[in-house]
């Protein structure tokens, strides 16, 4: 059983893309700009905007950190973006997800300029990368294919079990793995999936994104599948110095002793995620002509 490494596949592309920085810098004197944009002060949400942030920096590209209080209206959050969208130190604009509930996601998203939409999110890009034209990949489900090549297994051909349809995640990975380049047969699960283990014991690869511990276990698999756990679940333990441990969706003990290749949770999923995000805002500095 193989634990695919997901820090150090980021590792490996975040020196390439630190490079490509450096490059741009010197050849056209454009240093990518990241925009990221947190409404109030969930704790996850602010791991993940930090971490972010670092990663940024640590390329060589400037971030620009945005913190708002909870009581922001969405007319204020609209005009930020707005100005953010023709600031031209800024290629890539991020709003941190979910958004307080006195605001629409959907009117946020929207006023992203889709050419500076690193996370993938408007309805041009998913547009886009549905019927296979260049864009902005989405972060997750873009580091999810990479971690499964990674793994070494060949994707063509082969059985994708995704369980989750969420707009972020399970919908587009589903549309990835289905893609030409990529050729899985793919099977999208959810909560209307009477019986899920039936899917998961015919995949070759299984990517769950339920947000739900324990959802995927190892009596699930068919033995040597490549399993990719998405999910990122914070579990009270007064043991740690956080007072909580991070597990995925899947139960990693029973589904190691079957799976071929499992991602760690953390340590799989969420370093791509960021590097994807490196990835496409170094991709839309290039762009500028
Ligand atoms: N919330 C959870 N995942 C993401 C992500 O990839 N991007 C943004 N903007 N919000 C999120």
């Amino acid at each position: 059983m193989n634990i695919i490494d997901g820090k150090m596949l980021a590792a490996n592309l975040r020196a390439e893309i630190a490079s490509g920085v450096a490059k741009l810098k010197e050849e056209k004197g454009i240093v990518p700009g990241l925009a990221v944009i947190l409404v109030g002060n969930n704790p996850a949400s602010v791991s993940y905007v930090t971490a972010k942030e670092k990663a940024c920096v640590e390329s060589g590209m400037y971030s620009r950190e945005i913190r708002l209080p909870e009581t922001t209206t969405q007319e204020e959050l609209v005009n930020l973006v707005k100005e953010l969208n023709v600031d031209p130190a800024i290629h890539g604009i991020l709003v941190q997800l979910p958004v307080p509930k006195h605001i629409s996601d959907k009117a946020v998203i929207d006023a992203i300029a889709p050419e500076k939409d690193v996370d993938g999110f408007t309805p041009i890009n998913v547009g886009k990368m549905l019927i296979g034209e260049e864009c902005f990949l989405p972060c997750t489900p873009h580091g999810i294919i990479k971690l499964i090549e990674f793994s070494g297994m060949d994707i063509k051909g082969r059985h994708a079990v995704v369980i989750g349809r969420s707009n972020i995640v399970g919908k587009p990975v589903a549309v990835l793995l289905a893609r030409k380049e990529t050729n899985a047969t793919v099977t999208l699960c959810h909560t209307g999936t009477p019986d899920i283990a039936k899917f998961t014991r015919e995949a070759d690869i299984v990517v769950v994104a339920a947000g739900r511990p324990d959802t995927l276990k190892g009596d699930m698999l068919k033995p040597g599948a490549v399993v990719i756990d998405v999910g990122v679940n914070r579990i009270p333990d007064e043991t740690k110095p956080k007072g909580f441990r991070l597990v995925g969706d899947a139960d990693f003990e029973s589904c190691s002793a079957v799976a071929g290749a499992i991602t760690p949770v953390p340590g799989g999923v969420g370093p791509m995620t960021i590097t994807m995000l490196l990835w496409n805002t170094l991709e839309s500095a290039k762009r500028v002509k």
